[in-house]
């Protein structure tokens, strides 16, 4: 058995909260502290939209052995809103209201994912693929267009010297680089947009990150759906 088969996902529970924090701390090392969520952000999550975030929770290791006490190994994370594509500049702090996600409207039109992320010793077992698939289960039983997000681009570090961040995204979307996140989401379906500069204090990728966009391909509107019933 993959032991990646061994976890569940599912909305968050407050006994969580605490374990989402260290787990944001062990996946972005290269993030400013204020760009972290912590406990207090994971328990506000909750009232705010319960939905808004989906755990991975492990209970056998990797070795398959179960565990004493489940583990908290990945989260997916985020809310809805009315995004303007004609004018998509905007940070990441901005967006998520500081981490508190006093933007979800639950009437918004796309999910805006603001974290994916699992453990570094549980990377590469597909559960980063299984968060992707909840979320777009997520969409598509509230009736939502698709997952807009900015993705952070950590392999720019390597390049930052030789091009640009525009460049770089290019060359990853080309499949002439592989960048450890934007290759992954790019295979879970997702699209470019465009850069954006600023996005988030990432001392690796210099600020930039990519607009990256998943429109979900069974989403009619109301409109096309009266057009052709
Ligand atoms: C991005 C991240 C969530 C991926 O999680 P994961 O559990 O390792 O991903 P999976 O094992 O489900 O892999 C999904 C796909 O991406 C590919 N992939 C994963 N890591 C990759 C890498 N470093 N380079 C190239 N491809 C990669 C896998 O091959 C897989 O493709 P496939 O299903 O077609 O075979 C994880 O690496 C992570 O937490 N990174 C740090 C936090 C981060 O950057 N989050 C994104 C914020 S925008």
């Amino acid at each position: 058995m993959n032991a990646a088969d061994g976890v569940e996902i599912a909305p968050s529970q407050p006994w969580q909260a605490p374990h989402l924090e260290a787990l944001q701390v062990r996946c972005f090392p290269t993030l400013g502290a204020q760009e972290l969520m912590r406990a207090e952000h994971f328990l506000r999550h909750l009232e705010v939209f319960p939905e808004a975030d989906l755990v991975a929770v492990a209970h056998v290791g990797r070795d398959g052995a179960p565990l004493a006490e489940p583990e908290v190994v990945g989260l997916g994370s985020g809310f809805f809103v009315d995004f303007d594509f004609d004018d998509p500049g905007h940070t990441f702090r901005e967006l998520i209201d500081d981490g508190w996600y006093g933007r979800h409207d639950p009437s918004g039109a796309w999910y805006y994912g603001a974290d994916v992320s699992v453990d570094p010793a549980w990377r590469g077992l597909g559960v980063g693929r299984r968060l992707y698939d909840a979320r777009k289960d997520l969409v598509r039983r509230h009736g939502k267009r698709g997952i807009v997000a900015g993705g952070v681009i950590p392999g720019f570090a390597q390049h930052k010297h030789a091009m640009s961040a525009a460049a770089y995204v290019a060359k990853v979307v080309a499949g002439e680089l592989a960048d450890p996140t934007l290759t992954m989401q790019l295979r879970n379906g997702f699209e470019v947009e465009g850069v954006l500069q600023g996005y988030l204090e990432d001392s690796a990728a210099d600020d930039w990150a990519a607009l990256i966009v998943w429109r979900d391909p069974s989403f009619r509107s109301a409109d096309e759906a009266l057009r052709s019933p």
